[in-house]
């Protein structure tokens, strides 16, 4: 048991970096926890008004996920990649750094996908295009492509490989409880709209 907790504990830190605060600390763009729904993914990255802070935020959230597969598959071929990437992506929901208040899950999620199975990961990425295009917002599209990864999972692989995508999925969706009740009340910003905070 003392490898899956240390590739437990690997993926959980590597995933602890919220690199959304970091970035828009670094570059001087306010403090991310204070604008928008206060979480610290691109998507509030993108409230700054600082693209490119966004999208390094995006690709660096997806990285890391990314990364903690790469190194758990190393150290634990057979199931250490999903258990270090798993973690990785709860490291980014409930960081230590920041009292367990982290980020909504969906491009660490992505990049732990990608770096699991690049085929669950396209389908996850064009549910994203496609629900985000329809909506143009955020929550719907991270929402729709979490969910649709253990559905792809399930029918491509079976319950074993869908299982990590599932607990990923059921986080991602959970995370978004305050998306899920201004999208009932008709609140939830459009990217890009006036009414975005
Ligand atoms: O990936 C996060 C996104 O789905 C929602 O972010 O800041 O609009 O709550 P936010």
């Amino acid at each position: 048991w003392q490898l899956p907790a240390l590739i437990a504990a690997i993926g959980y830190l590597l995933g602890s970096i919220p690199f959304g605060i970091v970035l828009t600390r670094l570059a001087g763009a306010g403090d991310l926890r204070a604008i928008g729904s206060g979480s610290i993914g691109a998507t509030n990255v993108l409230r700054t008004g600082r693209k490119e802070l966004a999208a390094a935020t995006l690709m660096l959230d997806g990285a890391k996920g990314a990364l903690a597969v790469l190194i758990g598959s190393r150290l634990l071929p057979d199931n250490g990649g999903a258990i270090c990437g798993v973690l990785a992506f709860v490291g980014h929901c409930y960081p230590i750094w920041l009292g367990f208040k982290g980020g909504k899950g969906v491009a660490t999620m992505l990049g732990v996908t990608l770096a699991l199975n690049w085929i669950i990961a396209l389908i996850f990425a064009v549910v994203w295009l496609g629900a985000f295009g329809l909506s143009r917002i955020s929550s719907v599209g991270g929402m729709s492509a979490a969910v649709s990864a253990p559905l792809a999972a399930l029918m491509l692989g079976g319950p074993v490989v869908a299982t990590p995508f599932a607990i990923m999925a059921l986080i991602v969706v959970w995370r978004h409880r305050s998306n899920i009740a201004r999208l009932l009340r008709g609140e939830e910003p459009r990217v890009g709209s006036s009414k975005e905070a």
